[in-house]
C-alpha cells in the first residue's frame, strides 16, 4: 500500500461514522477487549496480596525560598529498593524513593525545582498538568545529561540511536545541559493533583517504568475552605504495573540499549503482572470509619484500570469524585466504578463509615484478570472515631468554555503507522516540526480521532471535553482535564484555551510505548 492510499483510507475511516463502526470489531478483536498492551510476566514468585503496608511518599522539604516562592532540589539517582518483600530492585529514582518525593505547592507561589542527574542516562523532567513556561516544561530533547558527562561526547552518548532523526542534532545541541537544570513552576493554577515524570524522547517508557515519577500537589484557598478530608485522610495513590526478572530487576522489552521504543511485539504497550500502589505490591491500609480523600493517579505505561470497591457499601456510589486532572469539579459525581487511563487523575472521597467495623474492602481492577484484577485492600477499623469532613454539594465554579467562541477547529488523528510505530495526522514525531500554531489567549476546538485506544494528553493548559462521538461527554470526562482516553474508533472534541505562555509544547499519546514510538507532536503557542 503506498503512502497516499494509506492516508486516504485513514481519512475515510475517520470521516464516516458507518465505516468507523465497521472498523471497530476487527480492531477490538486484535486487542482482546479493545484495551492496549501485552503482558510481560515476572520471573520470580509473586508475593501474596495485602501483606505490605501502603507507603505514602515523603513530602519534599524546600531548601529555601522567599515571599514569591519555594526552592527545591531533587537528585535523580540509582537506588536499590525493596519493592517485592525480600527482593532488591535497582530503580531510577527522584531522590532515592519510588514514587519520588511529593512536592506540595501553593497556588500563586512559585515552586523552583533544581534537578541533578546522577543516573547513568540522560533525563528530561516534565510536570504533568503544570501550567508551565516552555523552557521549564521538559521538551523531550532538552536533555539533562548526567553529572560528569562532558560536553559533546556526553550529548552524543545521550543521542545514540536517535542520530538519524531529523531535527535532533540542532535542537539537542541548543538546549541540552549537563549535571543540573532548574525548572520554574510559577503556580498560576488552581489546586490539583499533578505529577512529574521523565519525558526523554524515545525513552520515556523505560524511564518511568524504572521509577521516574512523583506527585506534585497544588493547594489553594478555595480548596482549603472546603470541609474535605485532609491530613492523614488525604492520600495520593500512584497505580503502576511492573514485571520483575528472576534477579529482582525490572523487566522491560526495550528495543535495544540505545534504541528508542520497545520490541515490535510490545509496541501496543507494556503491561506488568504486579500491581503496585505507591511502589508497593498489592498493599493494605488500616482505615478509620471515616471519609478519606483518595487521589488516584494512573502512572502505568499502558494499563487501563476499572476500579471498584468490593464489597460495595450498601446503596453503592462508593467512589464520590470531587476532582479530575485539573482540580475540583463543580459538583461531586458518585460512581460505582472508575475507569482510569494512563496519566489520568481522579480525586475521590470514600466514606468507610458506610462499612461495618472490621470489613476488609478490596480495591479491584475489573479490567484485569488473575492477579492484575486486585489492587489493594482497605481494612476498616472497629475504633470509634470522629469525622468532621463532608463533601459539599458545590465544590467550585468552573467557567464553561464556549464552542462558538473557538478561533479554530483542528483535527488530530491518532493511528498506527505502516511500520513499527505510531503517528498523529499520519506523521511520526519530529522535534521542531509543529502540527498547530494556536494564538496566545485563543480558545480552540480540538477534535481527536483514533484507530485504537489512545490516552491523549495536551501540555500547557487543561481542556474541557465537549463531546464523544457527537454525543455528550462520558461519565469520567467531567471538569478540567489534561488527558482524555480515546477508545477504538472514537472521536472526542475538547475545548482548550492557551494562556500566559508562548512557546513550543507537546501533544501526545500517554501510552508510553506509543509516545516513545513517535505518537507525539509539537504545537507552538504564539
Ligand atoms: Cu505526562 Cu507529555 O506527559
Ligand atoms: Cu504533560
Ligand atoms: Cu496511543
Amino acid at each position: 500500500m503506498n503512502r497516499r492510499r494509506f492516508l486516504g483510507l485513514g481519512a475515510s475511516v475517520l470521516g464516516a461514522g458507518a465505516l468507523a463502526a465497521v472498523a471497530v470489531p476487527s480492531a477490538a478483536r486484535l486487542l482482546g477487549e479493545g484495551r492496549p498492551g501485552r503482558l510481560l510476566t515476572s520471573g520470580l514468585e509473586l508475593p501474596p496480596p495485602f501483606q505490605v503496608p501502603l507507603p505514602v511518599p515523603p513530602v519534599l522539604k524546600p531548601v529555601g525560598g522567599d515571599a514569591t516562592g519555594d526552592r527545591y532540589e531533587i537528585v535523580q539517582q540509582v537506588a536499590r529498593l525493596e519493592i517485592l518483600p525480600g527482593v532488591k530492585t535497582e530503580a531510577w529514582t527522584y531522590g532515592g524513593s519510588w514514587p519520588g518525593p511529593t512536592v506540595v505547592a501553593r497556588s500563586g507561589r512559585a515552586a523552583v525545582v533544581t534537578h541533578r542527574n546522577q543516573l547513568p542516562v540522560p533525563s528530561v523532567v516534565h510536570l504533568h498538568g503544570g501550567h508551565t513556561p516552555a523552557d521549564s516544561d521538559g521538551y523531550p530533547v532538552d536533555l539533562l545529561l548526567p553529572v560528569g558527562s562532558s560536553g559533546s561526547s556526553g550529548a552524543m552518548a545521550g543521542m545514540a540511536g536517535m542520530a538519524g532523526m531529523p531535527g535532533m542534532d540542532h535542537h539537542a545541541a541548543g538546549k541540552s545541559v549537563t549535571g543540573e537544570r532548574t525548572h520554574t513552576y510559577p503556580g498560576h493554577q488552581r489546586a490539583a493533583t499533578l505529577w512529574y515524570h521523565d519525558h526523554r524522547m524515545g525513552f520515556t517508557g523505560p524511564g518511568v517504568w524504572r521509577g521516574l515519577a512523583g506527585f506534585h500537589l497544588v493547594h489553594d484557598d478555595e480548596e482549603a475552605a472546603l470541609p474535605l478530608p485532609h491530613g492523614d485522610r488525604d492520600l495520593p495513590l500512584m497505580l503502576a504495573d511492573r514485571a520483575f526478572a528472576e534477579d529482582g530487576s525490572f523487566r522491560y522489552p526495550a528495543a535495544g540499549d540505545d534504541e528508542p521504543g520497545v520490541t515490535s511485539d510490545y509496541m501496543n504497550g507494556v503491561l506488568g503482572d504486579v500491581i503496585l500502589v505507591n511502589g508497593a505490591p498489592w498493599p493494605r491500609l488500616d482505615v478509620d470509619r471515616a471519609r478519606y480523600r483518595l487521589r488516584f493517579l494512573n502512572a502505568s505505561n499502558a494499563r487501563l484500570y476499572r476500579l471498584e470497591l468490593d464489597p460495595q457499601p450498601p446503596g453503592g456510589d462508593a467512589l464520590v469524585q470531587i476532582g479530575s486532572d485539573g482540580g475540583l469539579l463543580e459538583a461531586p459525581v458518585a460512581h460505582d466504578a472508575l475507569e482510569i487511563a494512563p496519566a489520568e487523575r481522579f480525586d475521590v472521597v470514600v466514606d468507610f463509615s458506610r462499612y461495618p467495623p472490621g470489613t476488609a474492602v478490596r480495591l479491584l481492577n475489573r479490567f484485569g484478570s488473575g492477579r492484575t484484577a486486585e489492587v489493594m485492600r482497605f481494612d476498616v477499623s472497629s475504633r470509634q472515631v470522629s469525622d468532621d469532613a463532608t463533601v459539599p454539594e458545590q465544590l467550585s465554579t468552573i467557567e464553561k468554555l464556549d464552542a462558538s467562541a473557538a478561533a479554530n477547529t483542528r483535527d488530530f488523528t491518532f493511528r498506527r503507522s505502516r511500520g513499527d510505530g505510531w503517528t498523529i495526522n499520519g506523521d511520526p514525531y519530529e522535534p521542531g516540526r509543529d502540527i498547530a500554531r494556536p494564538a496566545l489567549g485563543a480558545t480552540e476546538l480540538w477534535r481527536f480521532s483514533t484507530d485504537l485506544h489512545h490516552p491523549v494528553h495536551v501540555h500547557l493548559n487543561h481542556f474541557q471535553v465537549l463531546s464523544r462521538n457527537g454525543a455528550d461527554p462520558g461519565p469520567y470526562d467531567a471538569g478540567w482535564k489534561d488527558t482524555v482516553d480515546l477508545r477504538p474508533a472514537e472521536e472526542v472534541e475538547v475545548l482548550v484555551r492557551f494562556t500566559d505562555y508562548a512557546g513550543t509544547y507537546m501533544l501526545h499519546c500517554h501510552n508510553l510505548e506509543h509516545e516513545d514510538m513517535a505518537m507525539m507532536a509539537d504545537f507552538v503557542v504564539e
